[in-house]
């Protein structure tokens, strides 16, 4: 499996935790319905599941992350909001342990940049799908991050995060791959789109910057970048100092790019 490239640093969970279904897969939104079952590839702390998992009530969500650890975040998340239709399951999208059929919709937010064969894993997401259903994707493409003021810093965080992320076997330009991936997979029918993330007002500037001013500090990201050489402390510092620079600027702006499929399994 390839190594997730941020770990589940806290500086890592304040920004997945802000994640609603309405913000991270209202392309998927409108094809649910009561009673649908769905699977959460990779579901992180598990907020967009709970969403999911409103929508599809009374049928069953589950929920699956690599390890228990990482599950133990999204169980918290369903007890906390007392969601009684998900179910937990540990595995790799790239060799998911249910029958063929066992899903209408299999759902994986900001996964496969993460995975090693991500047509591999489409494979497998398309399997686990009952003829008819839908394999749904969206994950984020760094090169088409793109913000203001032009700091050196931030693309030297760019050009940094991408050199670690596909060090560990990932691909952080996925947005735009999606597509060719689903190909590559077997799919015939995909509808692709694309929406985005905008920080850019000073509560969404702190929160975005100052997380990110942290992540690059003490995340999982940091230590790869320092143990396999392609950063300095005092590179991660510069940056991290970069990122509380553009928070603070009034002017500060930021969009995110996600490319996300809609799949006929
Ligand atoms: C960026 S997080 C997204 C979490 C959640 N979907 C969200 O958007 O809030 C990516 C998640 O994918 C998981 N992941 C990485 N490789 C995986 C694999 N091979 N199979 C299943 N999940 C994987 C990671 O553990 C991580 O929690």
């Amino acid at each position: 499996m390839a190594k997730y490239t941020h770990g589940h640093h806290e500086s890592v969970l304040r920004s997945h935790r802000w994640r609603t279904a309405e913000n991270s897969a209202g392309y998927l939104l409108p094809r649910l319905t009561s009673g649908m079952t769905l699977l959460d590839v990779g579901c992180g702390p598990g907020t967009i599941t709970a969403d999911l998992a409103a929508a599809v009530a009374p049928g069953r969500v589950t929920a699956l992350e690599t390890t228990e650890e990482a599950l133990g975040l999204a169980r918290a998340e369903i007890a906390r909001r007392g969601t009684g239709t998900v179910d937990f399951a540990t595995g790799d999208v790239h060799a998911l342990d249910f029958p063929d059929d066992s899903f209408d919709v299999v759902h994986a937010h900001q996964v496969l940049q993460h995975v090693g064969d991500p047509v591999r894993a489409l494979r497998e997401m398309r399997r686990v799908a009952r003829p008819g259903g839908v394999v749904a994707v969206r994950d984020s493409d760094y090169a088409a991050f793109t913000w203001f003021p032009r700091l050196p810093g931030l693309d030297e965080w760019l050009a940094l995060y991408q050199r670690v992320a596909r060090g560990n076997g990932g691909e952080p330009d996925a947005g735009r791959r999606l597509l060719s991936w689903a190909h590559a997979a077997g799919f015939t029918e995909v509808t692709a789109t694309s929406s985005t993330w905008c920080f850019a007002d000073d509560t969404d500037r702190a929160w975005w910057g100052g997380m990110w001013a942290e992540r690059v500090l003490e995340s999982e990201m940091a230590r790869t970048a320092v143990a396999s050489g392609a950063a300095t402390r005092a590179d991660l510092e510069r940056i991290s100092a970069t990122w509380r620079e553009w928070a603070a600027d009034p002017d500060g702006w930021l969009s995110i790019l996600h490319g996300e499929l809609i799949c006929r399994a």
